[in-house]
């Protein structure tokens, strides 16, 4: 090879980095792969935008076919976003023998084996190491990292724009919306946040990574989703009270053959390795079998972290090409998808009640819960500021999430009961 012609889809914020990591760590990639990295040519919506960094006018084009089919170039890097179209898009390059990395999640999470078939029967690659905690090399470590190893669970702040929020609204003792206004000031939180605090960018990024942990098709489907935009300044206060640090966390955890994959605002004790995650930052904790807790942190996006990635997987696409095995690493899922029923995932429940200041209301409470032989780890009932009615925090030991559900059914139905302020999953580390 003396030249590996690259063709971006995009020059937004990650196509700038993905173009000026090529420029900066030219020695370095050259040394790895053995020859230049040359980016040919690079599909804009406009010529005439200005940009971050400085390109050649005559690389630029808005014709996408100048990517697609020119015969030159080998491999298609995907940065513009989309679902749909850029689809089709993908499957035309991979259909003209280039090799694709793309950081899509949105469209991985949804179309990702059918990529990867289409890759495969090319004799192309495919890789998306970017799609999951931007800079963090969170696929490869569970593809490759851990391939010896059984991974019974993974846990993630796989979005920056959440953890941003929570931080600041766990440290400042600011209102939701005060701290997401501040977020889409500096530019962490998008002008539209509904996909980020409704928890469903961090979903697609675990049904990707329960795809590889578990080898089990999961689709965004198959993922239970609640976002932030509930939590309140009171819930914090008293997860402080108790030892708790907020977050939004994305949890997929095998048992016995069965799956369970789901994001949800989370107290973690402050002993869980993921409670000191702080702002935008993300990370990933993985349990395996054999090596028990492990942890990967990182700038989850962002310009360079995210193009890093991109880049590390044009190297591996070289690599490929120098070997002749491109389109050879990609392996279907092992398993049939197995999820498990609400009567077998488990967890501990943080619940926050408004009831009646009366006599006999918590032998009333916790009688339904000794019905279900549900025993609780913590209680509280403190007065805080702007207490109007009695206020009670229980947090349980391990419940299904049928039988707690069926409890909280109950709980509405009961006169005593004013209101079920929240209910959080609790969750420690499995050290401790
Ligand atoms: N919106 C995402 C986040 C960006 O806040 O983490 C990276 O996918």
């Amino acid at each position: 090879m003396n030249e590996i012609s690259i063709g971006l889809l995009g020059l937004g914020t990650v196509g700038s980095g993905v173009v000026q990591i090529i420029e900066d760590h030219q020695e370095k990639l050259m040394y790895q792969v053995g020859c230049p990295i040359k980016v040919k040519k690079i599909l804009v919506k406009s010529l005439d935008k200005e940009r971050a960094i400085e390109v050649d006018p005559s690389v630029l084009t808005t014709d996408v076919n100048d990517v697609l089919f020119d015969p030159e170039i080998d491999i298609v890097v995907e940065v513009m976003g989309g679902v749909e179209q850029t689809k089709n898009l993908l499957i035309q390059a991979l259909n003209n023998k280039k090799h694709v990395v793309t950081a899509n999640k949105d469209l991985m999470a949804v179309y990702g084996s059918e990529l990867l078939t289409v890759a495969a029967e090319n004799g192309c690659d495919l890789f998306f190491e970017a799609s999951v905690a931007g800079g963090i090399p969170i696929i490869r470590t569970i593809v490759d990292g851990l391939a010896s190893d059984r991974i019974t669970k993974m846990m993630g702040i796989v979005n920056g724009t959440t953890n941003f929020i929570l931080t600041k609204m766990n440290n400042g003792g600011a209102s939701y919306d005060e701290v997401l206004k501040e977020a889409q000031e500096l530019g962490f939180a998008e002008a539209d946040p509904t996909s980020d605090v409704e928890g469903l960018d961090a979903a697609r990024k675990m049904a990707i990574l329960a795809t590889l942990g578990f080898s089990m098709k999961i689709d965004l489907a198959d993922v239970s989703v609640q976002g932030i935009t509930g939590i309140t300044e009171e819930d914090l206060q008293y997860g402080k009270q108790l030892g708790y640090t907020m977050k939004l966390i994305g949890i997929a955890q095998e048992d016995d053959g069965k799956v369970e994959v789901s994001v949800q605002p989370t107290f973690l004790s402050n002993s869980h390795p993921l409670a000191s995650v702080q702002n935008e930052y993300n990370a990933v904790y993985v349990c395996g079998e054999a090596v028990g807790e492990t942890m990967f942190y990182g700038p989850g996006a962002g310009s360079l972290p995210t193009a890093t990635s991109i880049v590390s997987d044009i190297v591996v696409v070289m690599k490929n090409m120098r070997l002749g095995v491109n389109g050879k690493s990609a392996i279907s899922p092992q398993y049939q998808k197995n999820m498990k029923s609400d009567a077998e995932i488990f967890s501990k429940y943080f619940l926050r009640l408004q009831v009646s200041d009366s006599i006999g209301v918590f032998a009333e409470i916790t009688s339904l819960f000794a019905e279900h032989n549900i025993s609780f780890e913590k209680i509280l009932q403190l007065p805080i500021q702007k207490r109007v009615v009695a206020e009670v925090v229980l947090v349980t030991h391990h419940a299904s999430k049928r039988d707690f559900e069926d409890i909280l059914g109950r709980l509405r139905d009961l006169q005593s009961v004013k209101n079920i302020k929240s209910c959080y999953r609790v969750e420690r580390s499995t050290g401790n």
